[in-house]
């Protein structure tokens, strides 16, 4: 199976993700490393706890990271993912320990100890957490197999404001960091994600499986489409980071072009913006594979596929 790295701010579709991920054989989660985002750390942290609870894996490794972005306060997105940043299904207080490890040292130690260009990190939250890898240690990122990162987006405005996507707003000096840290990076962004939509029929087949962790989609997707639904005035809201893990699982259901994106992190108006070469009108260099297209259908057949073997 392939190596992961699952880099989170938990969050209801962050949730959706992880659960999308331990079901799925075809992968390796060596870790759930956690990042202020969503809602403060303290919260991110213990709502990974509970997620990997869900899904049957109080096995598994989380380690806490960045409190704060690089270099501005830290927003978060209560009005969107409630005040626990989970709300939703009454989740039970997880009994498997956080582990003492800062997240950045885990994935550098995770990055030396396996085989060269074998570990991808999949980004679902703000990008602090991985620029502190970049930061500390540049010499690891030939080691790193891709980045595939939910975040940005530019065909289809922004989410937070008018051009800015939510995890590259709240760190774009780390998502700059990424950007031209010369790894592969694969984009899953707005541009996909709002094509991804939650509608009651899509939540229903949750609610179908008549297991534990079918009943919490459902009641995370519930409360989280509730926001969007009314904002976006569609059947159902924006289904965004089990996409990255979606792409991991089935690139054949995504479709989008190697192109220059770089972020801005110098202007009041725009800061956060990704500002995509999709055209090719500049000789930057193709830094990132900008994926602009899903089969929304095909992602919601693997996504309930797979939870649905979660016990
Ligand atoms: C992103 O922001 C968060 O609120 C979601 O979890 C997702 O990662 C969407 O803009
Ligand atoms: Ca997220």
């Amino acid at each position: 199976p392939r190596k992961i790295i699952i880099d989170t701010d938990p969050g209801q579709d962050d949730a959706l993700a992880i659960l999308l991920a331990f079901a799925s054989p075809e992968l390796d989660v060596l870790g759930v490393t956690v990042v202020a985002g969503n809602v403060p750390l303290a919260l991110t942290e213990l709502n990974a706890r509970k997620i990997c609870e869900l899904a049957g894996r109080s096995d598994a490794l989380v380690f806490a990271g960045a409190d704060r972005p690089l270099m501005r306060a830290l927003v978060t997105a209560e009005h969107v993912h409630g005040k626990t940043g989970l709300d939703g299904p009454d989740l039970p207080v997880p009994t498997m320990k956080l582990q003492a490890k800062h997240a950045a040292d885990f994935i550098i130690e995770t990055l030396l100890a396996e085989q060269s260009g074998t570990v991808t990190l999949c980004a679902l939250g703000p990008l602090t957490n991985v620029a502190q890898v970049l930061i500390r240690a540049p010499e690891l990122a030939s080691r790193i197999q891709q980045i595939v990162l939910m975040g940005g987006g530019f065909f289809e405005g922004g989410n937070i404001t008018p051009t800015a996507e939510f995890n590259i707003y709240v760190d774009p000096h780390a998502a700059q960091i990424v950007l031209q840290s010369g790894v592969p990076v694969v984009i899953l962004p707005l541009d996909v994600t709002h094509k991804a939509l939650t509608t009651a029929k899509r939540i229903e087949r949750f609610r179908a499986m008549g297991t534990r962790a079918g009943d919490a989609s459902a009641a995370l997707l519930e409360f989280f489409e509730r926001f969007d639904e009314e904002k976006y005035g569609s059947d159902g809201g924006p289904l965004h980071d089990p996409n990255v893990i979606a792409y991991l699982l089935k690139p054949e259901l995504y479709r989008g072009r190697k192109c220059n994106v770089a972020v801005d992190v110098a202007n009041e108006l725009t800061l956060g913006m990704t500002v995509v070469d999709w055209w090719g009108v500049t000789d930057r260099p193709k830094n990132a594979l900008y994926i602009r297209y899903v089969d929304d259908e095909g992602f919601f057949n693997l996504l309930t596929d797979r939870v649905a073997r979660l016990a």
